[in-house]
């Protein structure tokens, strides 16, 4: 089985208790923290900032005290400042939308620069050409199989085709990268994403919308042991 990543995203969660939740959901078996950061701006929804997470960040963490790493999924523009606000405030890794920047070269310097590691997120209709320019720098591809700004909403199917040639990219560039998906992941097609070439799974109401965040982070894992 490859090395796959469960990545429940936050804003499925109870944000009266965000602490609690992120550790449950750690204790349930998460990989990752997925942190949905909107501006109002970029996106129509707003959520939660660096200071959020500063806040989280001591629960991100395994009973036996291992660090889970905060995946912060920035749907903002501009990009820059925030992603060093993050950076200083304990995430792992940061990805950017590269409508979000006027300089994606940049934009990925400046989270290397802070010691995170870089990504960068293609919505359902963003083609995949700027990683001709920058796939030598980046630690991660997202791709959206839903439009950002919600949670709950369904996948979107041809988001399996950019992922089958994201995963050509990765291959042909020797690097390694991970490839993650976003929007819609549910126990039911999760196997397909992997399929498609996809290493990392975010989840947000999958997971949060069950009380028992175990049962479906095995399901979720047993469905990827059959690919
Ligand atoms: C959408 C966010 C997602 C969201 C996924 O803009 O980027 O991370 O939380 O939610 P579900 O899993 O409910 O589709
Ligand atoms: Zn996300």
């Amino acid at each position: 089985m490859k090395n796959y990543r469960i990545a429940p995203s936050i804003l499925a969660a109870d944000f009266a208790r965000l602490g609690d939740e992120v550790k449950n959901v750690i204790a349930a078996g998460a990989d990752w923290i997925h942190f949905d950061v909107m501006d109002n701006h970029y996106v129509p929804n707003l959520t939660f900032g660096p200071m959020v997470c500063s806040a989280l960040k001591p629960y991100a963490k395994k009973p036996d005290g291992t660090p889970v790493p905060i995946d912060v999924h920035l749907m903002v523009q501009p990009v820059d400042a925030l992603a060093a606000s993050f950076a200083d405030a304990g995430a792992s890794l940061i990805s950017f939308h590269p409508e979000g920047t006027g300089h994606v070269h940049r934009s990925v310097q400046a989270i290397k620069s802070k010691g995170c590691q870089a990504g960068l997120v293609f919505n359902p209709a963003t083609p995949l050409d700027v990683l001709d320019w920058v796939i030598d720098d980046i630690d991660l591809i997202l791709i959206m199989s839903v439009n950002p700004g919600f949670g709950g909403q369904s996948f979107i199917d041809s988001a399996l085709r950019k992922v089958e040639q994201a995963r050509k990219r990765i291959e042909a560039s020797g690097k390694d990268i991970r490839l993650e998906v976003d929007g819609g992941i549910k126990t039911d097609n999760i196997a397909r994403v992997a399929s498609a070439g996809a290493d990392t799974f975010v989840a947000g109401s999958a997971i949060f919308g069950n009380p028992d965040y175990k049962a479906v982070i095995d399901a979720m894992r047993s469905a990827l042991a059959a690919v």
